[in-house]
């Protein structure tokens, strides 16, 4: 396992060489990868680990996709998926543009899958969409929207169970073992990366998606990433965390309003 002394060392190269802000993190956790990169990457020490970062930038992006928890699924929890479409989607109805951002985006398969409800509801014409992630590895792989065919009976239940309809194969193309998405499901979508932790604003939003991103990171830097969304966010606008998230405790909860059952906050003021 690291010391300590050893991961504010490498906290620091990386935010002073590269600007990415890890020191916010959850250290427990950040110490279990970095112990696991070095054993699986055959490092002989941390020296000699330390001495790849400081000549190698392109070592980086690797690392960071290793540090970085990059699980996602299609219509992940599906009861937030239904009430997204049920009683959230609805009300952007009328808006004559509907400016949706997913911050952690991840590979994208929560974009797809919103992009899904969007069409269904007929919304997707008027959707602009920012897909927002740390990692320029899972951005790179999130613009394909290819996915293992072997994932998608999973995410047709996932999408049938969050109250989908249709035919769910229409939405793709299987060819080697991959289903390709539909590409006018995301002609709308501005895919970028992104550091929550930089505290950049990108745009006013109607919603913001930041789903099982925040559960990473410390108060402090929730508090950070809070203050941002509250920034982006129009008084009426909505913001949905992921299932073992909350917005309570907080210097904006006064201001947000949770919608229903899911972890759903509507800006009330
Ligand atoms: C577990 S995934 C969640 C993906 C998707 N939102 C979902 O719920 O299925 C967390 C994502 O947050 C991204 N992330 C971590 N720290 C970040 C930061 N400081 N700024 C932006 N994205 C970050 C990771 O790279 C990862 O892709």
């Amino acid at each position: 396992m690291l010391r300590e002394d050893e991961i504010d060392l490498l906290l620091n190269d990386l935010l002073k060489l590269y600007g990415y802000d890890f020191y916010y993190y959850s250290r427990e956790s950040l110490k279990r990868r970095v112990s696991k990169i070095l054993r699986l990457e055959k490092f002989n020490s941390f020296e000699e680990f330390r001495n790849r970062i400081l000549t190698d930038p392109g070592y980086i992006e690797h690392l960071v996709d290793r540090l970085t928890v990059n699980v996602t699924q299609m219509f992940r929890d599906s009861d937030f998926f239904m009430e997204l479409r049920n009683d959230i989607l609805p009300q952007l109805k009328n808006l004559p543009q509907i400016r949706i951002w997913h911050a952690g985006c991840s590979t994208g398969e929560e974009v797809f899958s919103l992009a899904i409800l969007l069409h269904e509801s007929g919304l997707l014409e008027r959707a602009q969409v920012h897909a927002t992630d740390i990692n320029p590895l899972v951005i790179e792989k999130a613009k394909k929207g290819a996915f293992p065919l072997s994932l998608l009976q999973v995410y047709e239940r996932n999408y049938l169970n969050s109250g989908g309809k249709a035919d769910f194969s229409r939405y793709y193309t299987a060819s080697d073992n991959t289903a390709v998405f539909k590409s006018y499901l995301t002609d709308k979508v501005v895919f970028n990366t992104h550091n929550l932790a930089s505290g950049q604003v990108i745009n006013k939003f109607d919603l913001i998606l930041c789903r099982n991103v925040v559960i990473y990171f410390d108060n402090e830097l929730r508090e950070r990433v809070f203050q941002l969304f509250d920034g982006s966010l129009l008084t009426g606008s909505y913001l949905a965390l992921g299932e073992k998230e909350t917005l309570k405790s907080f210097s904006i909860t006064p201001r947000y309003q949770q919608t229903g059952k899911e972890k759903i906050w509507k800006k009330i003021r």
